[in-house]
């Protein structure tokens, strides 16, 4: 009997990276393919060196995609961020290629983060990512806003998660904020304040009808397990556990777990509170239709008390043209 014909043959996966996210002279795990007459070929296999010629040759050739075997996205991950500092630091890349790879790469990390928070080190790559993010939005309102330009509209709580970090971070900043331990504390609890909600099953994250009451109270528990998840971790300053069990009270007490005043949250709560509610209304979920950046910000004013009179302003101010005197 022949056996060859038997066999399965397996087909291999592919998926899409910058060819701005490889560095030059830097060592690759993986190997990268080009697309040539609509297939894919091999490029350079893992064991030769990315050179400054090889960068050269396909910018003259218009190639700015390349691609990796899927089964190598975890290589290629690691590498984007041992390397995220020096691509958002590279005057050769456009502002909007590098807002591009870091948010693909904060993007990729939190969906690890979520399935597996305390798995390896993944929380000490979360504060490597937030450092870079920092340092990102401090270069300005440009590279704030090529960021913008690119949040993801589809709810997911990885994109939320990053999306919340992003706009509390230049929230922060624009209050005045510019302290790197604020900054850095404040991200870091922005980024993981839904880690929580890997305690709760699919089927309830992505409901497309209303939540029963009993599904709900499951829901309400999310900011206190993130705590116990973070809890005791090296990498997490105990001022960004606050934001995680703080982001849902509202200072006319009616938000949870605690029912909380204004004056007991603390401010990190305050600033991923605006940046959490304002995401959670503009991105688009299973059970609901997105709502413009004016009108989110108009219900959020009409909430009277709920979120903190001036840092709502500033995250108006922050947020684009539209003048406080329409809301
Ligand atoms: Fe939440
Ligand atoms: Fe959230």
């Amino acid at each position: 009997m022949h056996t060859a014909t038997a066999q399965k043959r397996t087909e291999t996966k592919f998926m899409a990276v910058h060819l701005d996210s490889i560095r030059v002279d830097s060592v690759l795990d993986f190997n990268l393919y080009i697309e040539v007459n609509k297939r894919l070929v091999l490029y350079r296999s893992s064991n030769l060196a990315f050179t400054d010629r090889t960068r050269q040759k396909l910018i003259e050739n218009n190639v700015e995609r390349l691609y990796i075997e899927s089964s190598d996205r975890h290589d290629y991950q690691r590498y984007i961020e041992k390397n995220i500092g020096r691509i958002l630091n590279d005057p050769e890349i456009m502002q909007d290629k590098k807002a591009g790879i870091l948010y693909d790469t904060s993007t990729n990390l939190v969906r690890d983060i979520l399935s597996n928070p305390t798995f390896g080190d993944n929380i000490q790559r979360s504060s490597d990512i937030v450092a870079s993010t920092v340092d990102y939005i401090l270069q300005g309102r440009e590279a704030f806003l090529s960021l913008m330009k690119i949040t993801s509209f589809d709810y997911y709580t990885y994109t939320h998660s990053v999306n919340v970090c992003t706009f509390s971070i230049a929230l922060a900043q624009q209050l005045g904020y510019n302290d790197d331990q604020f900054l850095n504390e404040l991200g870091m609890g922005a980024l993981l304040h839904d880690v929580g909600k890997s305690r709760i099953s699919e089927r309830i994250i992505n409901k497309r009808s209303t939540l029963t009451p009993i599904e709900f109270e499951i829901v309400k528990k999310h900011p206190k397990w993130g705590v116990e998840i973070l809890e005791g971790q090296d990498s997490v300053a105990e001022a960004s556990l606050y934001p995680i069990l703080q982001h849902h009270e509202r200072g006319d007490r009616r938000g949870y777990p605690n029912g909380l005043s204004l004056d007991e949250m603390h401010v990190y709560s305050q600033i991923v509170a605006i940046a959490d509610s304002f995401d959670a209304m503009t991105t688009q979920r299973v059970y609901q239709k997105a709502v413009e950046t004016y009108s989110a910000l108009k219900i959020m004013f009409s909430l009277k008390g709920a979120y903190e009179d001036k840092i709502l302003r500033v995250f108006v101010e922050l947020m684009g043209p539209t003048g406080l005197d329409d809301i």
